[in-house]
């Protein structure tokens, strides 16, 4: 267990009154509530650089970025300047009709960040719905072109285990079947193609290409699937197909995006532009809901045209575009120019790299590590799902000091970009441990 850390925590929260309300009215994400009533979790009070907080006092690293999405660290004084002084001005305000200072500075900016070609923002509030957002565009774009054959594009084409949120347009172009088969009789069809195998994927286009609409992809590596790398020129080999064919394509940075994989968006590393690029997490520094959707100038150009001929994209959320989330947003970018993020991180992932090689060495339960940039997958091997093997290494990784969360048997790491080599040092020992831990024979924790 972690030393209690210095500052003291308030003495306000009462964490036994606080566990027990949990327990009694919340029901948490993904998560069988049965066993969470039982098990003590920490409380996190508060956060400081990469490190979290619990209310008893107990510090933890915060090795999944708070669900792949905090950046420059928790309660970054830019970031946390930035909200407190749009706060004085207004905290909401709406897109539909009206705009803003925050909203349109930040549009600016994306679109001089952002793959060549990619002119237009539209906001909403979460990863999925920033992928629904490029789905029905995808999908009225074609709709309302007038040439031959474009209403028959009706389809999309995805990877197969993908991930691209839990809304009902996103879980139709996943492939998770714990998370989605049982939506199945919800869903719209998808064409799936194994990740990697542009083969496959050039007989699917050659066949059915005329009736796709768009590809969707998370691009170079699969997150959620459990930290999945795709083969070099893959991306690249999906766009030049899908121009070939005709098809748009859909990148969702939604995990991968703001420096995860090293440079500011993964489509860069294979000099690929998407027609729509998802982005939320990391786009805030993790700090608020906001979410992008962003477009090239053909497809924007596709919605135009009197009043009633309907060409409207009628979709908007109350909180699309909210005043504080893109604030936020924009000093997080100006944190990546001033502390030159990018460039530091760059021998952190080497760190990371030659921190994790020796784990396959050590430790005889990991199978496989799967890593790009700074996504990482540890995958263990040989244990039965009722052992719950993921689950106990993170619950043994608390105790040591370190927030980690499992996909299943994959222990997953994810870091911070703002960490410090020797807490990404200690978060590899810590997770090593713990893998350890809890795959020993008569050392596993309840
Ligand atoms: C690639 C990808 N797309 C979409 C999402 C959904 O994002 P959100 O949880 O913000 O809805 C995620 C979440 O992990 C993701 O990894």
């Amino acid at each position: 267990m972690s030393e209690p850390s210095d500052p003291e925590p308030d003495a306000d929260p009462d964490p036994d009154r606080l566990a027990r309300l949990d327990r009694r009215h919340l029901w948490h994400p993904f998560t069988q509530q049965q066993g969470w009533t039982s098990e003590p979790g920490p409380i996190i009070e508060r956060a400081e650089g990469t490190t979290l907080f619990d209310t008893d006092g107990r510090s933890y690293i915060d090795g999944v970025s708070s669900l792949w999405c905090n950046v420059h660290g928790h309660r970054h004084p830019v970031i946390d300047a930035a909200i407190r002084s749009q706060l004085d001005r207004v905290a909401h305000s709406t897109m539909l009709g009206l705009t803003h200072a925050p909203a349109i500075e930040l549009a600016s900016r994306l679109c001089e960040l952002a793959p060549a070609g990619l002119t237009r923002v539209f906001y909403s509030d979460s990863g999925s719905t920033a992928v629904e957002v490029a789905l029905k565009m995808a999908f009225q774009w074609w709709a309302q072109r007038s040439e031959k054959g474009s209403s028959r594009r009706r389809g999309y084409i995805c990877l197969r285990d993908a991930y691209h949120g839990d809304t009902l347009g996103s879980v139709s172009v996943g492939g998770i079947d714990l998370f989605h088969a049982c939506y199945e009789p919800l869903l719209f069809d998808a064409w799936r193609v194994d990740p990697g195998d542009v083969g496959q994927l050039a007989a699917l286009l050659e066949d059915r290409g005329a009736e796709v609409a768009a590809m969707i992809v998370e691009p170079l590596v699969q997150g959620a699937a459990g930290i999945r790398v795709q083969p070099p020129g893959y991306l690249r080999a999906v766009r030049e197909l899908c121009d070939r064919h005709g098809v748009l394509l859909i990148c969702d940075e939604v995990a991968t995006g703001f420096g995860r994989t090293g440079k500011m968006f993964a489509c860069e590393h294979e000099g690929v532009a998407p027609d729509l690029l998802c982005l939320a997490k990391g786009l805030t520094g993790g700090y608020l809901p906001l979410a992008a959707t962003l477009a090239s100038e053909r497809i924007y150009d596709g919605f135009l045209g009197k009043h009633e001929e309907w060409r409207t994209f009628f979709h908007g959320h109350t909180f699309t575009g909210n005043p504080l989330a893109c604030a936020a947003a924009l000093a997080t970018l100006d944190v990546f120019e001033q502390e030159r993020t990018l460039e530091r991180l760059a021998p952190k992932i080497q760190l990371l790299a030659a921190l994790l090689e020796q784990l396959v060495e050590q430790l005889p339960a990991v199978r496989e590590v799967r890593r790009c940039g700074f996504m990482v997958g540890i995958e263990l091997g040989g244990f039965p799902a009722a052992a719950r093997i993921g689950h106990q290494v993170t619950v043994a990784a608390r105790r040591e000091g370190a927030i980690i969360r499992p996909l299943g048997d994959v222990v997953v790491l994810m870091p911070p970009l703002a960490i410090s080599e020797h807490d990404l040092g200690r978060l590899v020992a810590i997770t090593a441990r713990a893998i350890a831990e809890a795959t020993t024979p008569g050392a596993q924790s309840s």
